[in-house]
């Protein structure tokens, strides 16, 4: 069991980038897949996720080749993946567990999406229920469980679809479905999520209309191979972010970090809270926005979180609630149900831990209260969660005592070499694999 020891205290400085976006470095592989010709990715994300993500392509006769974080996908062409020899294990990942049963449902073959622990208790029929409308055969365990049978050679027919959830993994699962699909497939999301399927698919060359929450993709376009330069994820970023916000003296800039505005909660959230963070050289790569952000320590309050940010900054709320723990004042979250089924219930596991720090919390059906104050030392369980594990590092930061954090394993899914970049920029963190 790998296990964070962390000493309290501290500041940080210096310059970091962060590994590449995990969203984006999902998509590239997959698009770059199915299109036709080479496509060369840089920047792409060395974790669990989205390797699981390049060796599924792999398995199905997809010739990729990686150096370090530079990827070269030999793409097969929309209707050129073999069948697996067996079953396609995408580890923690719900991005791509869902991303890839829209695709295979629209294959020739049979296919089998298997995960861990985490991954086969998170919920399925968000995506089995419209696939099945588009014709897709899938059987699943109860509930809509993974393991994932999906039965190859089925015509698929578009769908026109409101998702009940803003999901951006729902909406990029069938619009990949949709590009097997006969007809024009239209999605509408309750409210703004990620659009790095859109960004992307755009940049293959393909058609897509999108606005005022409504994408149209018809079936059958091809997809031209194209060149993708990842940037740092904002998610991983946010972990600086706050490390810096919540420790005077603390000065960092971050290099290279996506801000494409579907993704920004974590910044906005943080500056309503009284964060100093700027944004600077920002500039368009590849379709995506970036910028270096430069965060230095102030003084955080309480705020109400805006419901229209949730979706946002619906990856970076473990490290929000670090920042809420150390603010002045009474920090309320609503409208956040969707994190209790992410890779593990967030909103439970943070209140746990910030519970043996200290920290008194309410939790609600679709939120929690925090009432800032001061944390303590003690142990608390990540329950394999990577983000969990790597907010309470950060909130040693600004602890009165020693935090060890158990499970920590999963860190590698999406920030393989945390520790070491967070020991670098001055966080007192050891790795304990015992
Ligand atoms: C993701 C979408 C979000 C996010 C996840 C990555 C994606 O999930 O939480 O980490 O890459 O599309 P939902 O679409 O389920 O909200």
């Amino acid at each position: 069991m790998t296990r964070f020891v962390c000493q309290p205290g501290g500041s940080i400085s210096g310059e970091l980038r962060v590994p590449g976006d995990k969203s984006i470095s999902h998509r590239a592989v997959i698009f770059a897949s199915i299109a036709d010709g080479v496509s060369h990715v840089s920047g792409f994300l060395q974790g669990e996720d989205s390797l699981n993500t390049m060796r599924a392509f792999q398995r199905m006769g997809v010739r990729i080749e990686r150096d370090e974080d530079r990827v070269t996908v030999h793409g097969a062409g929309l209707e050129g993946l073999e069948p697996p020899a067996g079953d396609l294990d995408m580890g923690n990942s719900g991005t791509a567990m869902r991303l890839m049963l829209g695709l295979l449902s629209g294959q020739r073959f049979d296919s089998c999406l298997v995960g861990d622990r985490s991954l086969s208790s998170r919920p399925m029929q968000r995506v089995i229920e419209p696939l099945t409308k588009m014709g897709a055969r899938i059987d699943s365990e109860t509930g809509g469980r993974a393991p994932l049978r999906v039965r190859g050679g089925q015509r698929l027919a578009a769908i026109d679809y409101d998702m009940p959830v803003a999901s951006a993994q729902v909406k990029s699962c069938l619009l990949l479905a949709g590009l097997y699909a006969d007809g024009e497939t239209v999605v509408r999301e309750p409210a703004p999520t990620r659009d790095h399927s859109e960004r992307m698919l755009r940049a293959f060359g393909c058609a897509l209309a999108a606005s005022d929450g409504e994408i149209r993709l018809r079936g059958g376009q091809r997809l031209r191979a194209c060149d993708i330069e990842v940037p740092a994820d904002i998610s991983s970023a946010a972990f600086f972010m706050v490390a810096a916000s919540i420790t005077s003296g603390s000065d960092i800039l971050l290099r290279h970090v996506g801000i494409n505005p579907t993704r920004t909660g974590a910044i906005d959230i943080l500056r309503l809270m009284g964060a100093d963070i700027e944004l600077s050289r920002q500039r368009e790569i590849g379709g995506e926005p970036v910028a270096d952000l430069r965060v230095r320590g102030a003084p955080l309050r309480g705020i109400e979180i805006p419901p229209e940010l949730v979706p946002l900054a619906i990856d970076e709320f473990p490290v929000l609630f670090v920042a809420a723990a150390c603010a002045e004042g009474i920090t309320r979250l609503r409208g956040a149900e969707e994190l209790r089924v992410k890779e593990s219930d967030r909103i439970q596991v943070m209140a746990d831990g910030l519970s043996r720090l200290g920290i008194d919390n309410e939790v609600q059906p679709d939120g929690i209260v925090i009432h800032g104050g001061r944390i303590g030392g003690g142990s608390v369980d990540s329950h394999g969660d990577h983000r969990i594990a790597m907010a309470f590092g950060v909130a040693a930061l600004a602890a009165s005592g020693e935090i060890r954090i158990e499970d920590c394993a999963n860190v590698n899914t999406s920030f393989p070499g945390f520790a070491e970049m967070a020991r670098r920029a001055g966080m007192r963190i050891t790795v304990d694999d015992g």
